[in-house]
């Protein structure tokens, strides 16, 4: 095992953020993190457990032992007549986990592509988009204790996921939806995770783009294949989200915010454009990107920090890698845009990513 110091993280956030780690293990494989657990001078020091780094906002140098999750490889290891369960290790990438399933012929994250990260970290967010989210195909996960070294399995209740959240998100001595004592963040470290794929497949095309999409291009359902869906997931999304390897960004920033109807009839009086949607619980979400755009916020910088052009949910690094936008400058950005969307809608945003 090899403890390296001052290890830059640049490369390991996709804000392309400039900050160290004081302390990094990479971890291959669960032997590598029994090693750190059983050393006596790593085992009590508080860690961070790093994937992609796709949805962190680096504020400062990360003073925790950071576990660098590479931990790789991926297997079917079953099928039965209503699913294929797939076991990916947490290391791997996410976006080349569904397309190397499409390509076995195990369709059923397509929805789901080209999400920047690990699969470990696509749990911890619950990722989600054009009406999938990573509950709907996930199975159950092995990790470990940080503390104690003990394997434990969860199943997707004791995941207690929402909406781009889950008991990996929650602070121990906190939990979601109030489970107090239940957070798991810096407390485990997920090791694999399995699917559980739907036979037959069926698209999931309630979301207005495939919609939009299959109207275009006069496509019924029935003859629309997993591979076809997947490349419009992926045309719909560049031609949306910044690339992170070209304009450093986490993806959303903030969380769509739901309302209850009577708020949203308020909002709607005062703005009637604005774009919502009512959820099985009766509540209404509302877009958070259109709220920050009728602020007029696109295009809007602090520092190398900017909203992006074409989606106002996003916040990019505009300075690249050279001269990149610092962790302050993106939180003060986003704290302006917090303030503005409170002064004029009542509502108060909150930030996707985490914040170290
Ligand atoms: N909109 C604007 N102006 C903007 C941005 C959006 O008017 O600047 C409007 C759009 O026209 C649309 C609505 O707001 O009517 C929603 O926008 P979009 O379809 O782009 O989706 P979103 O709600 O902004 C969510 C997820 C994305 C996911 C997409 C597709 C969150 C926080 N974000 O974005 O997830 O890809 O839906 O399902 O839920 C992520 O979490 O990092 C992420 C990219």
């Amino acid at each position: 095992m090899v403890v390296e110091k001052q290890v830059s993280l640049q490369a390991h956030n996709t804000f392309g953020i400039v900050a160290k780690a004081h302390e990094l293990v990479r971890i291959a494989s669960q032997e590598d993190l029994q090693a750190v657990l059983a050393d006596a001078q790593l085992r009590s020091k508080p860690k961070f457990v790093l994937g992609g780094g796709s949805n962190i906002v680096l504020t400062g140098d990360v003073k925790a032992l950071v576990l660098k999750v590479e931990i790789k490889g991926r297997r079917l290891l079953t099928q039965t007549p209503r699913a294929w369960l797939v076991e990916a290790n947490a290391g791997e990438n996410w976006h080349d986990l569904v397309a190397w399933t499409l390509a076995q012929g195990w369709p059923g994250l397509e929805n789901l592509a080209l999400i920047p990260g690990t699969v470990g970290a696509s749990v911890v967010q619950n990722i989600g988009a054009y009406g999938v989210e990573l509950q709907d195909r996930f199975d159950s996960l092995d990790a470990m204790d940080l503390q104690t070294g003990q394997l434990f399995t969860l199943d997707a209740a004791q995941c207690a996921f929402g909406y781009r959240d889950s008991v990996f998100k929650h602070a121990p001595a906190d939990g979601p939806g109030g489970m107090r004592g239940m957070g798991l963040a810096g407390r485990a470290l997920i090791l694999r995770v399995r699917f559980a794929l739907p036979r037959p497949w069926r698209a999931v095309l309630g979301y207005a783009d495939l919609q939009r999409r299959m109207a275009a291009e006069g496509t019924d359902a029935a003859d629309l294949s997993p591979q076809r869906l997947f490349d419009w997931i992926c045309e719909i999304r560049r031609a949306k989200l910044p690339d992170p390897a070209v304009i450093g960004n986490a993806g959303s920033f903030f969380k769509n915010p739901t309302v209850s109807p009577d708020q949203c009839e308020d909002i709607i009086a005062r703005d009637p454009k604005v774009v919502h949607y009512p959820m099985p619980d009766g509540s209404i979400k509302l877009a958070a990107g259109w709220l920050i755009d009728a602020c007029g916020w696109k295009g809007k910088s602090v520092g190398h920090a900017g909203v992006y052009e074409k989606q106002a949910l996003v916040l990019v690094n505009r300075g690249g890698r050279e001269n990149p936008c610092t962790g302050g400058e993106v939180m003060t950005l986003a704290k302006a845009i917090q303030t503005s969307v409170y002064e004029r809608f009542g509502i108060r945003l909150e930030p996707e990513p985490v914040v170290i």
